[in-house]
């Protein structure tokens, strides 16, 4: 009897597990399609890809969850700080001889805007004949003080003689190509684009030449060069809306000051020395891991307040005496405030109205400078390795940059302060 009802009962195990495969066959189905379909609607499409494996989705992606930021960002010169060429985006004039930069006695450069693209032509003078023709295909500055220019020879990126100088709106030799040589074809290395864009994928070996993978570069400093790749974090939240924690994302409150400063370090402490490619840092990693200060450098004399704000910052006193000054302490890194004046004033009443260190200038004086701080504390500086020359006599012009070194100036170094620029 016994083993009977075993015998009746047995065919139906089988029975039993088939349905339940079938029934959790049909859910795992539905769950995977559904969810297949929810992350096909929100993929991202990817700009580029970080040797981590990490994506790239440009500032475009962030608008609709951080609306505000992503609209003052488009006004940074971080973001200008590069891009295609076009009519727009190069600044110098094209207007009949306007057009025009005399390198020497007999060559003169042209200028000209034309339907496949903008170029540089070099002449000889005397003979009136060009010499050569470069295209205009990468720009490189805001404009705010100046641009420099890149042209493509196949996959290799070169820069180009000729620049553009705001202050006078005039084409000019471009800093560091010696003026008496015409030297089309000196080799942009890495070095512009890394501290110019956002991301530009290196293909020559240890990612340290002048060859990149033209359809793998993010022009302008993005979102994503501080914040780093953020396809993940934008995925992540489109499909959890409800989630309001931010998720692989690396946030800033939770670095050491080291690590803040690092971030902006990367590009703001000088010429500095590799170790790796300056593209594979990310915000929070350790800068010395990548690259060390220029060792030529050992005198605070010798920092140029070009390119150079950290090493000029740290070695004042408001940093020095301190807990946890950085470039935001004065700085909103989504916002120009270039001129904003009264804005930085209220940074540094921030801490001198509390810690009853106060100025002790003549009330006078300070009325005259409508108690701008910044005019006095840190003037602008000429630059030592920065320089303009406008035309073949003219004397060489130093393009002035606002001091980090927040001091106690002459008088006499003040009236340098008004130019805009
Ligand atoms: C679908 C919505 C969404 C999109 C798109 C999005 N984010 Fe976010 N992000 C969030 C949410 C939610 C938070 C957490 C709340 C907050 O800080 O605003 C956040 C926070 C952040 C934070 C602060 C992290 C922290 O903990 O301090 C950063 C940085 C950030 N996002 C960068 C980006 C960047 C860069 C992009 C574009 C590439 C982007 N986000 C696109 C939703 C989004
Ligand atoms: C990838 C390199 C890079 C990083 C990282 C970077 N900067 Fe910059 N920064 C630049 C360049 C290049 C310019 C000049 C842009 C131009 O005018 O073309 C610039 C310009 C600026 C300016 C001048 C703005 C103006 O109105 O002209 C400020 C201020 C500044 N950066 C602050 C910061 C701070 C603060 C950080 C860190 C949070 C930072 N930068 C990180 C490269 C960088
Ligand atoms: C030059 C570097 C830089 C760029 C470019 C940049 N950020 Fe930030 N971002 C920072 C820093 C530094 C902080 C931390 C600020 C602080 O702690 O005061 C921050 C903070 C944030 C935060 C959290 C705090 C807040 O202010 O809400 C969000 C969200 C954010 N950034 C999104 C973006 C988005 C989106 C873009 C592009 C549209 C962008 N960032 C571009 C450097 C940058
Ligand atoms: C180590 C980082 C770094 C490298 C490398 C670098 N730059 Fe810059 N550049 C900066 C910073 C930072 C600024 C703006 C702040 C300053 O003057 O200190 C700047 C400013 C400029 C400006 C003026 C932009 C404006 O309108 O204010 C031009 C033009 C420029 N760089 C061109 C170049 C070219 C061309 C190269 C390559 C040959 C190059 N830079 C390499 C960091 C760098
Ligand atoms: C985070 C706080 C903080 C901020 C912001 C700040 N300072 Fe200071 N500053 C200090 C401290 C602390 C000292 C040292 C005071 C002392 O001598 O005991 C100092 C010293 C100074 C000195 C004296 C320098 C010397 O060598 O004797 C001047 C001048 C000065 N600050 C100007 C400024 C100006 C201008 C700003 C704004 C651009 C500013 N500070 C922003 C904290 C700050
Ligand atoms: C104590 C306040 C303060 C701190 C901290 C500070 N800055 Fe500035 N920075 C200023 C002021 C003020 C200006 C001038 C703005 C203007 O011209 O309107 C300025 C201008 C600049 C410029 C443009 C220089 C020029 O003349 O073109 C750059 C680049 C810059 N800061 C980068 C940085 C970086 C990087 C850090 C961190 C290492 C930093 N700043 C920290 C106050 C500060
Ligand atoms: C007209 C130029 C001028 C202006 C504007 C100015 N200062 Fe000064 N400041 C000076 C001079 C000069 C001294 C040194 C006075 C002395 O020791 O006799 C000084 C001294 C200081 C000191 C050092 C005080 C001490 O006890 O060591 C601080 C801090 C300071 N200023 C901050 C500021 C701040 C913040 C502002 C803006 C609200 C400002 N200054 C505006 C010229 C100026």
């Amino acid at each position: 009897m016994s083993q009977n009802k075993f015998r009746n009962r047995f065919p139906s195990i089988p029975i039993f597990f088939l349905l339940i495969f079938i029934l959790s066959l049909g859910i795992y189905l539905y769950f995977r399609t559904s969810l297949l379909s929810k992350s096909n609607y929100q993929e991202i499409k990817p700009l580029a890809t970080h040797s981590n494996g990490q994506n790239y989705v440009g500032s475009e992606a962030c608008k609709e969850c951080h609306a505000d930021i992503y609209k003052t960002h488009l006004e940074t010169t971080h973001y200008q700080s590069s891009s295609l060429a076009g009519p727009t985006s190069v600044k110098g004039s094209f207007k009949e001889g306007k057009n025009l930069y005399r390198l020497n006695d007999s060559i003169q450069f042209k200028m000209l805007l034309e339907d496949s693209g903008i170029y540089q032509e070099a002449w000889n003078t005397n003979a009136q004949e060009k010499i050569s023709r470069s295209k205009i295909d990468v720009v490189i500055g805001s404009g705010t003080k100046g641009q420099s220019y890149l042209s493509w020879d196949d996959d290799k990126l070169y820069q180009l003689q000729v620049s553009y100088f705001n202050p006078t709106d005039s084409w000019t030799n471009s800093p560091g190509i010696p003026m008496e040589l015409m030297e089309q074809g000196r080799p942009a290395n890495a070095k512009c684009l890394e501290c110019h864009t956002t991301f530009a994928k290196n293909t020559a070996l240890y990612g340290m030449g002048n060859s990149y993978d033209k359809s793998q570069i993010i022009y302008g400093i993005d979102c994503e060069r501080c914040h780093g790749p953020s396809r993940k974090h934008v995925t992540f939240h489109k499909n959890n809306p409800e989630m309001s924690e931010a998720r692989f994302v690396v946030s800033h409150d939770t670095l050491s000051q080291l690590q803040r400063l690092d971030a902006c370090a990367l590009c703001h402490s000088g010429v500095r020395m590799d170790i790796q490619p300056a593209f594979l840092f990310l915000t929070g990693d350790k800068l010395t891991d990548y690259s060390l200060p220029d060792s030529n450098v050992k005198d605070l004399k010798e920092v140029d307040v070009h390119g150079n704000q950290y090493d000029l910052l740290r070695a004042s006193k408001c940093f020095k005496e301190t807990e946890r000054m950085d470039c935001t302490s004065c700085h909103n890194p989504h916002k120009s405030e270039r001129g904003n004046v009264l804005s930085f004033n209220k940074k540094c009443m921030e801490c001198h109205s509390m810690n009853s260190v106060f100025c002790n200038v003549d009330s006078s004086l300070s009325n005259q400078k409508n108690t701008n701080c910044i005019a006095c504390h840190m003037p602008l500086v000429p630059s030592k390795s920065m320089f303009m020359q406008i035309g073949q006599d003219s004397l060489k012009v130093p393009v002035k940059v606002r001091t980090h070194l927040i001091d106690i100036y002459a008088q006499s170094s003040s009236e340098t302060t008004d130019a805009k620029m």
